[in-house]
């Protein structure tokens, strides 16, 4: 393709990007092929010959388009938000323009530079203490498992170096609560230490996890030969975004000689407003923090800010240095390669910059707290209707709810019903949300911030709830 094929196609796909932004709201939300459909549309061998972008788009609508979940629809209240803002497609359209690699400083200086900048940026945007440097990594479980890693390697006093995990003589231990998220329990058991040494803590009425379980429970495996790694504490949880207190936690982190990670994946975003920040309180003593401007903030996917305060200890970790990657400036710069996993890192900092100045903190804090306020205003709306509960307290975007209706006796009974009107809301197309089992009960989560939602598309979701409960099968 030449420079001048591509402007006319690239005129072409941002008209088409455009387009779709704008009329996505009369897309239905979730997809509904079945299983293998797009797969049999496509042929199952490559093209022998070059083909015409134009019959590649025309088989992106209508091959791809279909088979696509629509995650910034105003709708989408599923799962968390994912936001693309447009601000971040052309960022990352820049990034792919460009094409550069940005593993070293060398192999692009800006590509190093504009990261350390737009991190602390954000860093100031979250509240977070001057004494935190910040990576991009591709996503929260990547980071936590470059956490797990840092927590092995500092409590093995760098076993990797000599006879690595099996050489030491005191088991690892981990304490999460039981309302983690599976990537931590990933990484856990990547890390080597192994599922039978994650101590799973309960959590209390407000899902956040039991301190005086935690304690004991640390006291018993010390008296047992056991050494406590690390803690991991979660401020947003998947389920019921509960937060782990931070103080305590510290506490108890620094007196067993842990490592404490914060996975503050979704909801870290929401410390743009000063107002939630009572929840970071105790951050400034914590090891590493990751959180995701893929989701909440809008930059797209592979975005995830991994904050640690001590980046020396990383580095020494990650890095590797064989004698072809090793440039003459590597004593006065940063090399991102060793500040995680991969080798390789794409300009992701690029995304972050564009949105970052194009939306400005005033603009991501307005969206932030418009988002807060709906979903305060949802769970009025649900406590306020008979036969239906919210079921955890409300301290960000989500909305844990629960129909109870009058004749449903047993508790599985309920469960079904809750999992099929959500089932039936999401096979309509209206909109889309997602279940989830706590406390063994299933309840379902109206997860709010896509970027296009407003408070009109909160009270669409809101009449279609009590429609389609009011029509049971
Ligand atoms: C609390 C929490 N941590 C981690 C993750 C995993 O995030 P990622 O997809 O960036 O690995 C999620 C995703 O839902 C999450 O809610």
């Amino acid at each position: 393709m030449t420079p001048d094929q591509f402007r006319a196609l690239g005129y072409k796909l941002i008209d088409w990007i455009a387009d779709y932004r704008e009329t996505v709201e009369e897309r239905r939300v979730m997809s509904n092929e079945a299983p293998g459909a797009v797969r049999a549309k496509l042929p199952p061998s490559p093209p022998e010959e070059p083909e015409s972008f134009d019959a590649i788009l025309a088989d992106f609508e209508r091959i791809v388009v279909p088979g696509v979940t629509h995650w910034n629809h105003p709708r989408f209240f599923a799962y968390f938000p994912s936001n693309t803002t447009l601000s971040a497609v052309l960022g990352d359209l820049l990034a792919s323009g460009l094409g550069a690699q940005c593993m070293s400083w060398q192999t692009s200086p800006a590509g190093t530079e504009l990261e350390e900048v737009v991190m602390d940026w954000l860093r100031q945007m979250l509240g977070l203490p001057d004494l935190f440097r910040g990576a991009i990594q591709d996503t929260s479980s990547g980071a936590t498992l470059v956490a797990m890693l840092c927590a092995r390697e500092r409590s093995t006093k760098d076993a990797r170096l000599a006879g690595g995990l099996q050489s030491c003589p005191a088991p690892l231990v981990v304490y999460v609560s039981d309302q983690a998220h599976s990537s931590v329990d990933k990484a856990i058991a990547l890390a080597g230490i192994g599922r039978d040494q994650v101590r799973t803590i309960e959590t209390d009425e407000r899902y956040a996890i039991r301190v005086d379980r935690l304690r004991a429970r640390l006291e018993e495996d010390v008296r047992a030969g056991n050494k406590p790694c690390a803690i991991v504490a979660t401020i947003g949880t998947t389920a019921t975004t509960a937060v782990d207190p931070l103080e305590p936690l510290r506490e108890l982190a620094q007196r067993y000689g842990a490592w404490l990670h914060v996975d503050a994946a979704m909801a870290g975003i929401a410390m743009i407003a000063p107002e939630c920040r009572a929840h970071w309180s105790g951050i400034e003593g914590v090891d590493s923090i990751t959180v995701d401007p893929h989701k909440w903030l809008g930059t797209g996917m592979h975005c995830t800010a991994y904050y640690v305060r001590d980046p020396a200890y990383l580095t020494r970790v990650m890095s590797t240095q064989p004698s072809y990657l090793r440039t003459a400036a590597d004593d006065k710069v940063t090399n991102f390669r060793d500040w995680g996993i991969p080798l390789g890192r794409r300009f992701r900092a690029l995304k972050l910059w564009c949105l970052l100045r194009e939306q400005g903190t005033s603009g991501l804090l307005g969206r932030i707290r418009r988002d807060l306020a709906n979903a305060q205003w949802l769970s009025a709306q649900v406590a306020n209707e008979p036969g239906w509960e919210v079921v955890a307290p409300v301290l960000f975007q989500t909305v844990c709810v629960r129909h109870v209706p009058e004749g449903l006796r047993t508790d599985a009974e309920i469960d079904a019903h809750n999992q099929s009107w959500a089932d039936r809301i999401n096979e309509d197309g209206r909109a889309y949300l997602t279940s989830t089992v706590v406390n063994g009960r299933r309840i379902v989560r109206v997860s709010i911030g896509a970027e296009p939602t407003e408070l009109e598309h909160v009270a669409q979701l809101w009449d279609s709830m009590r429609a389609t409960v009011a029509r049971r099968p």
